[in-house]
């Protein structure tokens, strides 16, 4: 993939984003320090992200800043429930990523990309079509001194250049659950390997998918887990 601007690098991370129409606000990164604080995150605390503990606020004061309404969820906000478990599932699982590429759909704050990061990954893709989302995602690799490449692209039905997709949290909303499922289980995407990880949301598939792990949400907020007190990292079966 051609980075369509220049790459930016900070440490030893090379970060790139293919998105050409972008219109940010210059001063996101004064933003996301006045909005977010920097911590471990829940089920992963060997990483450290940027999160906001409410994302109502957060949305609000983003609303404020830009001096717009109606913009979408800043959702890299904060590690979600199903990012944070897959995150888990990667960091204890490394052989399953090291030498690999990976790609993170719908990364939000980058959790799950910069886990694949450090289990080993060789090639790792954020991809989520919010802008924000991948400035976002900037600043955490950059905190946990990961490699992650940007794409601001929609990638549903996009051949597959990886060995592994990850999706964390994703099943929230009809449109998106029905063409990423028609993706995951197209041809395109026959030889790579999908993980998934949800807390059981509305439009989570549940025929296709098997369990390879399950873990507590003691910490979650109530906004992100619902009456959900586990959360799973599933893997979609072979076609
Ligand atoms: C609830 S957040 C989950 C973020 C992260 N995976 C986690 O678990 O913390 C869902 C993300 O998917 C992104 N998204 C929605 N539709 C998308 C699409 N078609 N392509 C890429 N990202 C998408 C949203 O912008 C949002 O950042």
């Amino acid at each position: 993939m051609r980075p369509k601007h220049d790459p930016r690098h900070a440490g030893r991370e090379s970060l790139s984003s293919s998105r050409g129409d972008r219109t940010l606000a210059r001063d996101f990164p004064e933003f996301l320090r006045r909005s977010t604080a920097i911590g471990p995150a829940g089920l992963c605390p060997e990483l450290r992200l940027h999160a906001a503990h409410d994302l109502q606020a957060l949305w609000r004061a983003q609303e404020t800043w830009l001096g717009r309404l109606g913009l979408a969820a800043p959702y890299w906000g904060m590690p979600w429930p199903g990012g944070r478990a897959l995150a888990r599932y990667i960091l204890d699982h490394p052989s399953q990523f090291r030498g690999r590429t990976v790609l993170d759909f719908g990364s939000g704050s980058g959790i799950c990309a910069i886990a694949a990061a450090k289990a080993g990954a060789r090639r790792v893709e954020a991809a989520d079509i919010d802008p924000y989302s991948l400035e976002a995602i900037a600043a955490n690799a950059r905190l946990n001194d990961a490699h992650v490449e940007l794409v601001g692209e929609d990638l549903l039905g996009a051949p597959s250049r990886w060995d592994v997709v990850l999706a964390g949290d994703v099943w929230y909303e009809k449109f998106l659950a029905i063409r990423l499922a028609s993706w995951l289980r197209s041809p395109a995407l026959d030889a790579t390997s999908k993980l998934l990880g949800d807390l059981g949301r509305a439009y989570f598939p549940r025929t296709g998918v098997v369990e390879l792990a399950r873990y507590p949400l003691p910490a979650a907020a109530p906004h992100e887990r619902g009456t959900a007190n586990t959360v799973g990292v599933w893997s979609v079966m072979p076609r």
